[in-house]
């Protein structure tokens, strides 16, 4: 870590507190001038960092920065040496999925403040504005075999949602098959995809991406185009109404630590079980879209699986194990 890296986690580390540049210069073992001149690139680069006289220098409170430093500062599991946080890029999946065919172990995280080719399931696009969302994607390498790859996005899920409830307090919950909600809004969605090895065409890991919307984007009233947000999407934090009381540096790294826990054990029950009590459909009336078909069923269960077990108009059952579905709230 070079000495602004330093000085920025030194900072993230202080959040809310003012910290003196002989204190951070005596801490890191630099001089005061390479703190200062640290402090100007990071300004140069866009953060906001305040200076009081005799006190000395803080992250000014409403800015949340997504920072490599930021994030390695809050991460228990994933190795911050195999992690890359980049202002925008054009999808985290993609640049994971990259490095994955290059060989990049187990547990490396992509995160991005911003991507320009954000990508959903079913080919959607996925909104990624700046300074609102989290979009990261994990490298998986499971230890067995790729039938666990449908397990990893029920784990992602469970994984999600303990970290936003966790964190946050709020009472998030999950649509099936990835979808977190938030009440009626979806606030996160999970685009799990195979990385085959050319040479052997086998399935060699799974690239996990994980999009959060954490704070409400204002668009400028003088924008022109402001993009049209679908009526389900919403997001965990208002700043007008329900300002953030975490940062997104800290929620990105609990949900990246919580997937490579449940990874550990992909198989356990348990995760199952928790992804049952979160799911918010069951017991509901629903609408299943399979392709161009459309049915009115009532959701009973998960199996184990992580199919859907259904119920349709005529009493028979059956389960889904791939689909998408709606709520008729
Ligand atoms: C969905 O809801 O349809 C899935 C959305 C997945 C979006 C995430 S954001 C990070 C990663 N990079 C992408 O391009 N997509 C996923």
């Amino acid at each position: 870590m070079n000495t602004k890296e330093q000085v920025l986690q030194f900072l993230e580390e202080n959040r809310g507190i003012h910290v003196s540049g002989t204190d951070i210069a005596e801490q890191l073992g630099v001089s005061r001038t390479a703190v200062w001149k640290s402090i100007r690139k990071l300004r140069e680069e866009g953060l906001t960092i305040e200076a009081a006289t005799n006190r000395g220098y803080r992250l000014a409170g409403s800015q949340d920065p997504l920072t490599k430093q930021g994030v390695a500062s809050y991460l228990t599991r994933v190795n911050p040496e195999h992690l890359e946080v980049h202002r925008e890029i054009d999808s985290t999946n993609n640049r994971a999925k990259a490095l994955a065919v290059e060989g990049a172990p187990h547990g490396t995280l992509i995160i991005a403040d911003a991507q320009t080719q954000g990508r959903g399931r079913l080919g959607r696009n996925f909104l990624s504005p700046s300074g609102s969302g989290i979009y990261m994607s994990l490298i998986i390498r499971p230890e067995t075999d790729l039938s666990e790859a449908l397990l990893i996005t029920t784990a992602t899920a469970v994984a999600a949602v303990r970290a936003i409830r966790k964190l946050t307090g709020e009472e998030a919950g999950i649509k099936w098959v990835n979808d977190v909600y938030l009440g009626e809004k979806k606030i996160c969605g999970i685009l799990t995809e195979a990385v085959t090895n050319f040479e052997t065409g086998l399935v060699e890991s799974v690239v996990v991406g994980i999009g959060i919307n954490c704070i409400r984007p204002a668009w400028p009233d003088t924008m022109e185009n402001p993009p049209e947000i679908p009526d389900k999407m919403g997001w965990i934090f208002d700043p007008e109404t329900n300002p953030p009381t975490v940062s997104r540096n800290q929620l990105a790294a609990a949900i990246a630590d919580e997937i490579l826990f449940l990874c550990e054990d992909l198989r356990n029950p348990s995760i199952l079980e928790e992804y049952r009590t979160y799911s918010i459909m069951l017991g509901k009336k629903i609408t299943c879209i399979r392709g161009q078909e459309r049915f009115q069923a009532r959701a009973l269960d998960i199996n184990e699986q992580g199919g859907l077990m259904i119920r349709l108009p005529d009493g028979t059952e059956t389960v889904l194990l791939s689909g998408e579905i709606s709520i008729r709230w």
